[in-house]
């Protein structure tokens, strides 16, 4: 609104002042730039729990299951199908929907009408890691197709363009490889801005070859930072805290991604799902639940949903956190938030503990009020400040 009563305000002044002041006239106003995920993605990805066996009922139910939940609201927007949706190319070679989804923009129709956005998987390979098709030279083609059917955000995977670069390049770790795989992500990235759509763009590439470094110059606005997640909280573990140092590549628009989460999927309790979703708050990661979330606890809803924890991830400085303390198993993370601090006293050993804050590490004075966010309490960080943290577990203070 503001912008159309500016460019209005400017018409009149330089219709008067047209010879007078002709530098006036060639001063373009800024137009206000909306960032393409501004913070970090938020919703569901299908592979996680339902892997190669989503369809297209699969997907409507969980469309339908963040509205009906309150996830909707609290932010998940993204319903993002993963791999194994593929059918063959047309004559004409435009990708078609395999049987599972017999119909994707009615799909992407019924996705929209909820109020939620679509996401779709393919890979700069002839073959997906399922080995279903992927876009290699299709890409315009298949950016386009993307485009018509509504699709909101892409997840473009490497794994089948292996092929290509042992082929081309001898292997795919060397230099040459490297120059190939991002060739082959900023084509995918042109074919999408050409469709004039706006679609998130996520690298998954597994973090090679530093992706941090160069994702947003092959147009990536989140890439993976790591292998695959599975549900175990080794794993996750691994994952998560291996992303101490990575704090500086992360800003609006641009997001490191250590994969989806698995909070709900039965292989961790309840502290240790607490230290997932702390963790990637903390770190500012993309929050794609991968549950069936039809058949959601209450405790996983309350886990997803905690207010405090989305609102860390989504702090609209866009800062991520980073680790400012181990002591063995016990690691203090912090995170600088537009008005405030998120700070997370992580257990990783296998018994409870009291673990003590190491105040000037974590940039906070003896006194400081705090949100204890998973006890939902007020607590004073008095000096000597100590919490008791379960095996695995984490606590969570919001200071602001
Ligand atoms: C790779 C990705 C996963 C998933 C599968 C699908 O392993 O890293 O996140 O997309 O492919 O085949």
């Amino acid at each position: 609104m503001r912008f159309i009563e500016f460019s209005h305000t400017r018409r009149v002044l330089c219709s008067i002042a047209l010879v007078a002041l002709p530098l006036l006239c060639a001063i373009r106003p800024a137009r206000a730039q909306t960032t393409l995920a501004a913070t970090p993605p938020m919703g569901w990805n299908s592979w996680n729990h339902f892997a190669g066996k989503v369809n297209d009922a699969d997907v409507r139910a969980a469309a339908d299951a963040l509205v009906s939940s309150g996830l909707r609201d609290a932010g998940y927007i993204y319903i993002n199908i993963d791999d194994t949706w593929e059918g063959k190319r047309n004559a004409q070679g435009e990708i078609q929907t395999n049987e599972k989804f017999p119909d994707m923009k009615a799909l992407s129709d019924y996705v929209h009408s909820k109020g939620l956005k679509l996401g779709i998987y393919s890979g700069p390979g002839p073959t997906t890691c399922a080995r279903y098709i992927g876009s290699y030279e299709h890409e315009a083609q298949d950016a386009k197709t993307y485009a018509s059917w509504g699709i909101d955000y892409l997840k473009y995977d490497l794994c089948g363009y292996r092929e290509i670069m042992m082929q081309k390049a001898g292997g795919d770790h060397n230099p040459q490889a490297n120059a190939m795989m991002k060739a082959a992500y900023e084509k995918m990235h042109q074919a999408l801005l050409a469709t004039g759509r706006p679609i998130v763009y996520s690298l998954c590439q597994y973090g090679w070859d530093d992706v941090w470094t160069w994702g947003p110059e092959v147009g990536g606005n989140l890439w993976r930072t790591t292998g695959d997640i599975d549900d175990s909280y080794q794993r996750m573990a691994e994952i998560g805290f291996s992303q101490a140092g990575l704090s500086k590549y992360a800003s609006p628009g641009h997001w490191n991604d250590p994969d989806m989460l698995e909070v709900g999927n039965g292989g961790m309790d309840g502290d240790e799902y607490r230290t997932h979703m702390s963790l990637w708050a903390i770190l500012a990661a993309p929050l794609l639940a991968g549950n069936d979330l039809s058949k959601m606890s209450t405790d996983t809803l309350a886990i997803l949903k905690n207010k405090d924890v989305v609102a860390i991830d989504q702090d609209p400085l866009g800062k991520q956190g980073d680790r400012v303390s181990a002591t063995g198993p016990y690691e203090v993370w912090t995170r600088t938030l537009a008005r405030g601090k998120a700070i997370a006293l992580f257990n990783r050993s296998e018994t409870a503990a009291s673990v003590a804050l190491p105040f000037e590490a974590a940039g906070v004075a003896p006194g400081t009020k705090a949100r204890d966010v998973w006890h939902d309490r007020e607590v004073t960080l008095g000096n000597g400040y100590r919490a008791e943290v379960p095996r695995h577990g984490v606590v969570l203070l919001l200071v602001q």
